[in-house]
């Protein structure tokens, strides 16, 4: 069994440590709070090399890719709207006459997801009633400002290429710029 020890002081202010079975350590104050002192340090040293371990290894985040390929043409009919890629990727694919655009499905008010609502032939959001036309421009309830169209183009491999990093915004005239509509007839 461990040795009980008791720390106490004695009349010339000696601090005294003494173990259960008799022998005693006398230690000046002066000894005791060099050992104070070296323990800080030590805790010091300890928390400075942890802090620093943490800058030297910062916890990293790996996002999902912004692009992905999202099947061949030919899997959307033609004057559809698909809902695809919605829960996975937040992303509309609109198939018309011309050719395909892809809108982020992401409400310009506050970022809620909006429905497709077929019979209507518009976007409608469910949080505070926003509507967009199939093109993606704001028509009702609070939203300041169309949805987003993001880059479309085709893949070597001649599926659907959608790259979500890349954002046309109605409201600057980017959605005449190569990559916000995909000229093709299927
Ligand atoms: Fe869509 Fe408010 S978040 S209307």
């Amino acid at each position: 069994m461990a040795d009980e020890v008791v720390a106490k002081g004695d009349q010339a202010g000696r601090l005294i440590i003494e173990a259960e079975e008799g022998e005693a350590t006398i230690w000046s104050r002066r000894d005791f709070f060099s050992l104070a002192g070296w323990a800080g340090i030590l805790a010091a040293l300890g928390v400075g090399s942890l802090a620093f371990a943490r800058f030297m290894f910062p916890r990293v985040l790996f996002e999902p890719s912004p692009i992905f390929k999202a099947g061949l043409p030919e899997e959307y009919p033609v004057g559809t709207v698909s809902e695809r890629w919605k829960q996975e990727q937040r992303v509309w694919i609109v198939h018309d006459p011309d050719g395909f655009y892809a809108l982020l499905a992401i409400c310009t008010h506050l970022g809620c997801t909006p429905n497709w609502l077929n019979a209507e032939n518009k976007f409608k959001c469910p949080c505070h009633g926003s509507g967009f036309r199939r093109t993606g421009t704001n028509f009702e309830g609070p939203a300041p400002r169309p949805l987003e169209r993001i880059k479309i183009a085709l893949a070597d491999d001649g599926q659907l290429l959608i790259d979500k990093s890349v954002q046309f915004r109605y409201e600057r005239g980017e959605w005449t710029k190569p990559g916000a509509f995909l000229k093709l007839k299927v």
